[in-house]
């Protein structure tokens, strides 16, 4: 039986309602707009984040501004709504599941004849891929599992839960459903500076799931992979390129050569939407880069005097330090670039 209790996002007819994870885990608030610049907003300001999560949030924002034009012109429709899907895709670069989202509502808002049904089938086909993301992480987890044994310590970056991913997770996915299968596993959350999405959401989430959890600062992973005490590592993806290298929070690269170092396998797990077989290596992968605050204040409060500050919000990890990529249409292993080829 499933643990997860909770929604990040939810279609309310018309009206979207976001659980605000900024405010995780001091209060859990909701937000509710019909508003596509609000979800914009949202996805800009990590209210909701996490690759999955965003691909969803963008369906729905470019549902809400369909729903607001109002025009009987399809032409007219068209170019209002190239201006919407262009504030949508503006939000956040690296996630290739937002712009996987952008190309199938424009897909359907070309092939529409009449304004209204236009306008139907956006909604119909947003919750068509909320429901295919939340699909293929219940998939993606369940072959996961299978690489998880009991007793296994696993170390996890960043946040990839049901919040990040609308679903059931990706590399927490995989962790609850092997905890599902009666497995005993830990887990050491990395903190996730700069916006701590590791202490904040991810040890939330498995507290949830009563899975035991260790908080560490990121740059405690060595001590702990050095000393054996780490069986496995998982994390997620923002995107991967058609080799296998893979952009995910930043810090992750620093984890995988760590773990290669120490002989720790080091897996990847992800969606098919995930991934962008147009670009031929990570180098391709568009870093977004965040402002200085986040760096230079922790919840408001300044930690830093005033200086140069340096802020990518991801980094990019070579597929030599990958072991595995788990999709839900199967685990690719080296060579990647067939893998890839095979199941995209
Ligand atoms: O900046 P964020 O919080 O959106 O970054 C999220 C991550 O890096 C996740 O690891 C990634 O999106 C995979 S989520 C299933």
């Amino acid at each position: 039986m499933s643990k997860i209790s909770y929604l990040p996002i939810e279609w309310l007819c018309n009206r979207v309602k976001i659980l605000d994870q900024t405010r995780l885990p001091q209060e859990e608030v909701y937000l509710e707009s019909s508003s596509y610049q609000d979800v914009a907003s949202a996805i800009k300001e990590l209210k909701i984040r996490g690759a999955p999560a965003i691909g969803v949030a963008a369906a729905y924002a470019i549902a809400l501004g369909a729903l607001e034009i109002k025009t009987n012109s399809t032409k007219d429709f068209r170019e209002k709504l190239k201006k919407i899907t262009k504030t949508i895709a503006a939000t956040r670069p690296t996630a290739r599941n937002l712009f996987q989202a952008i190309e199938r509502m424009n897909k359907v808002a070309e092939a529409g004849k009449e304004v209204e049904r236009i306008k139907k089938a956006l909604v119909k086909e947003a919750v068509r891929i909320h429901r295919a993301e939340a699909e293929a992480t219940e998939k993606l987890s369940r072959l996961g599992a299978g690489l998880i044994q009991d007793g296994f310590t696993i170390l996890t970056h960043c946040n990839t839960g049901p919040l990040a991913t609308t679903g059931y997770g990706t590399a927490l996915g995989v962790i609850i459903r092997a905890s599902e299968q009666g497995k005993k596993v830990k887990v050491f959350a990395d903190e996730t500076r700069p916006l701590l999405q590791g202490a904040r959401l991810t040890v939330w989430e498995l507290q949830k799931a009563n899975i035991p959890v260790t908080l560490i600062t990121d740059s405690m992973a060595g001590y702990f992979l050095n000393r054996g005490e780490i069986d496995c590592v998982i994390v997620g993806a923002d995107r991967i390129a058609a080799n296998g290298d893979t952009a995910n929070k930043i810090g992750t690269y620093s984890v995988a050569v760590l773990a290669k170092e120490n002989k720790v396998p080091f897996y990847v797990a992800a969606p098919t939407t995930t991934i962008d077989p147009s670009l031929k290596t990570g180098s391709e992968i568009p870093i977004e880069q965040r402002k200085a605050e986040e760096v230079t204040h922790i919840r408001g409060v300044c930690i830093a005097p005033d200086c140069d500050v340096a802020n990518p919000a991801f980094d990019v990890t070579p597929h030599k330090y990958i072991t595995a990529i788990i999709t839900e249409r199967g685990i690719i292993r080296k060579p990647y670039g067939v893998g890839i080829k095979g199941i995209t």
